[in-house]
């Protein structure tokens, strides 16, 4: 695959390091539209590129966004110029002025805004109280918005816009059960919900309810589907992929991230694509089941050798 894009907008479900891996996925199949009921960042599409693209998702913020950029309501040039100001801003009163564009952006929602506090919040979250207000602390770091960064950002809105400019691109704050009520036998989609019992929000929850929802809407859509979840990690496995997705195809790829500095503190995660067709490495969701239950998979689609001791997975609760 081609370099790949990262969006301006940053968000803690981000997927750019599963984008080849998801495209390539999806070239298996011909479809006529691409459909995103939970868009997020828009990072899958925007590297995947498809002519027609439905995408949605319950943040009315990051919808805006992305209708400004093609409304032309935001430009590079004019983020540059935004970004630059309040950055100096930002900078002469030693971090405050983060807290002036938070109420701001609180009471009226700007996409600049949006943007900046995406920007220069803490880890890059994107976390909403019970009232619906971004409620990130900032984080401290001197000279935010330097000007490389600047550079940085609105060359990457720079080039969100020409793909979107490049397709049909379709923008609708909504919730997911509306978009699969639009959804036909020749679409693709892409589905990334939150994961269940990770964390809530207030444009951000999910339930047991809405998984199964979603599950049945797909089946019976006839539309050709993949599903981003996870499978296991060093603690537990995700029982749904038996239960409620226990017939679709699974494909599954292993994930590092530190905690801390030492080497020896890394954890694995196995995240899953499920599909409703044949992929490159996939295997039955039951298949799947039947080689953890006989301990003959260390929960990867692909047979594996594991020399390391931290990939010695627990296999209770299945
Ligand atoms: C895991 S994130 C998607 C991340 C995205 N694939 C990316 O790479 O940036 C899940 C998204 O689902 C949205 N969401 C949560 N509940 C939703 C619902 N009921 N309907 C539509 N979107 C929802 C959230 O706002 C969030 O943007």
């Amino acid at each position: 695959m081609k370099k790949i894009f990262v969006p301006p907008i940053k968000s803690q479900g981000i997927k750019t390091k599963l984008v080849e891996w998801i495209s390539s996925n999806a070239s298996e199949v011909k479809y006529e539209r691409w459909v995103e009921p939970f868009m997020g960042t828009g990072v899958v599409a925007f590297n995947i590129r498809p002519k027609r693209a439905l995408m949605c998702d319950s943040n009315p913020h990051l919808i805006n966004f992305y209708k400004a950029l093609q409304d032309k309501k935001i430009t590079s040039s004019l983020v540059k110029k935004h970004l630059t100001e309040e950055g100096v801003k930002l900078l002469k009163s030693e971090g405050e002025y983060y807290y002036e564009v938070r109420d701001r952006f609180n009471k009226n929602g700007n996409p600049l805004d949006f943007l900046f506090l995406s920007r220069s919040c803490f880890n890059g979250m994107m976390r909403f109280n019970k009232k619906g207000g971004f409620n990130v602390p900032f984080c401290k770091k001197p000279n935010r918005f330097a000007q490389a960064l600047v550079t940085k950002i609105s060359n990457q809105v720079g080039c969100i816009s020409q793909i979107i400019d490049s397709g049909n691109y379709t923008f609708i704050n909504q919730d997911f059960k509306d978009t699969l009520k639009e959804i036909n036998s020749t679409d693709l989609v892409y589905s990334d919900p939150p994961y269940l019992g990770r964390h809530v929000d207030y444009f951000d929850s999910w339930t047991e309810e809405e998984e199964i929802l979603l599950n049945n809407w797909l089946e019976t859509s006839k539309a050709k589907y993949i599903l981003s979840t996870w499978l296991s990690n060093k603690y537990r496995t995700n029982d749904y992929v038996f239960s409620v997705w226990k017939n679709c195809k699974i494909s599954t790829k292993e994930h590092f991230y530190h905690v801390g500095a030492k080497e020896d503190n890394r954890n694995a995660v196995y995240e899953a694509l499920l599909t409703n067709f044949d992929v490159k490495d996939c295997i039955s969701v039951q298949n799947m089941r039947s080689r953890i239950e006989r301990e003959e998979s260390h929960l990867t689609s692909k047979q594996k050798i594991y020399s390391n001791k931290i990939q010695q997975y627990s296999l209770q609760g299945l």
